[in-house]
């Protein structure tokens, strides 16, 4: 607590004992990024002054946050021989795989990233995949539909040049309006980390054998990929379509609870959370933000969660079990009222990770007392025998 951070080094690999980007409380219900209070950076600040706090400690000055925003947008455009990577992959292939395979097939395009050791490099990659990472994500988007890919645009600011690669056609302008942009900057804020979850520690851990920053990214997306996961908000939000009516709430809370069923509650429960995530409160008020602005307030959805939530919170199974919602439940429903579909969801929330993922990365092979992560095992198997 406070300002000493308690860990058993005999039980984490030395890829992820310790860490100064992001504190967790979840019996208290808070999260910090380099100490800041997650309410105050989704209200006060933009997701490029998050990028820059969770990158280098500290809020950047405005001349500190003109020169950071002018960094990304250098490196907003991919090679034109990465892009021809996305007519290999059948049109139906879900967004998350193609970002996989373009992601790490970046470590091909910049060899100076393969060593590690130079902190310039490692700062180029990083900016590298910030910029890049939404350009790939929309052009993941636009080949799954068939629509013809839409190049950053660096006189856009990073969220709405994002919106506008997913939304622009050479047919049609696309100008995000402010309660959308707001909105998703405000997504990619609640994303851009959360300490040491499944797929940081799969960054950590593949960065410690000292792979490229790039091919480490690439193994994050494809861990965030998991229902338990990242993969969560895109199964939450078919699931409430699934459910579909508050008249069939309690079928669906008597599966969650039924252990002879595999059905979960999802965006409910967390391995750290046993309080409110407060990002789900954030993205719950940004919900109600949303559709109001949009004229969308009597979303079916929307209520059909509210009411969901209602009820599992005054559930015993839920209040004994600890299971609160989490930062997925909400997250859906306002990306859907953003026009984002559904398959793009997680693929979004890896784009905003991104930023995260780096940071911890850094962090770590920066550490000159890193070594290979090597995590133990409890051996349960057959004693030693001989052949006979
Ligand atoms: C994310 O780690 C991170 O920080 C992740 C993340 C991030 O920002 O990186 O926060 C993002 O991944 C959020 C989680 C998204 N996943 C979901 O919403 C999927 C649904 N949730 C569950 O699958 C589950 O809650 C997990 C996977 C998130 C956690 O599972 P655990 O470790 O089993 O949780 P637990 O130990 O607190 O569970 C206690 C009990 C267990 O039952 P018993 O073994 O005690 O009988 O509650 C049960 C669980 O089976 N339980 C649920 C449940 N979640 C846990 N029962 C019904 N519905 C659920 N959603």
């Amino acid at each position: 607590k406070g300002d000493v951070f308690t860990y058993d080094p005999g039980f984490v690999s030395t890829a992820s004992s310790k860490s100064a980007i992001t504190f967790i409380d979840g019996d208290q219900g808070v999260l910090l990024y380099r100490g800041y209070p997650i309410e105050q950076l989704a209200t006060r600040c933009d997701f490029m002054e998050v990028c820059h706090l969770l990158l280098n400690g500290e809020l950047p000055t405005p001349d500190q946050k003109q020169q950071f925003v002018q960094t990304i947008k250098n490196h907003t455009m991919l090679h034109e021989q990465l892009v021809k990577f996305f007519s290999g992959f059948r049109r139906d292939a879900h967004p998350m795989a193609v970002m996989v395979g373009v992601v790490g097939a970046l470590s091909a395009f910049y060899h100076e990233a393969m060593d590690i050791s130079d902190a310039l490099h490692r700062e180029q990659s990083a900016f590298r995949l910030i910029a890049k990472l939404p350009t790939i994500t929309a052009m993941a988007y636009k080949y799954n539909i068939g629509q013809p890919f839409i190049y950053p645009r660096n006189d856009l600011d990073y969220t709405e040049n994002f919106l506008h690669m997913m939304f622009a056609t050479p047919a049609e302008k696309y100008e995000p309006n402010a309660v959308i942009a707001r909105a998703m900057d405000r997504i990619l804020i609640l994303h851009a980390d959360h300490e040491q979850n499944a797929s940081t520690s799969t960054v950590r851990l593949a960065g410690s054998s000292g792979a490229n920053p790039f091919a480490c990214i690439s193994a994050g997306i494809a861990c965030l990929w998991g229902p338990a996961h990242g993969g969560a908000n895109e199964a939450c939000l078919n699931m409430l379509e699934e459910i579909g009516d508050i008249s069939r709430i309690n079928e669906y809370i008597k599966r969650a609870k039924d252990k002879n069923d595999p059905f979960r509650l999802m965006g409910f429960g967390h391995r750290v959370y046993k309080n409110f995530d407060p990002r789900a409160n954030l993205m719950r008020e940004t919900c109600h933000e949303v559709l109001n602005e949009l004229g969308l307030h009597n979303d079916r959805l929307f209520k059909l969660a509210l009411e969901l939530e209602r009820i599992a919170l005054e559930d015993d199974y839920f209040i004994s079990k600890k299971l609160y919602p989490n930062v997925d439940f909400y997250s859906g429903i306002v990306q859907r009222a953003l026009g984002i579909p559904t398959s793009m969801f997680t693929s979004i929330f890896a784009m905003a990770r991104t930023v995260g993922w780096v940071a911890q990365w850094n962090e770590m092979i920066s550490d000159p007392e890193q070594k290979i992560g090597r995590p133990r095992q409890l051996y349960v198997g057959t004693p030693r025998r001989d052949v006979p």
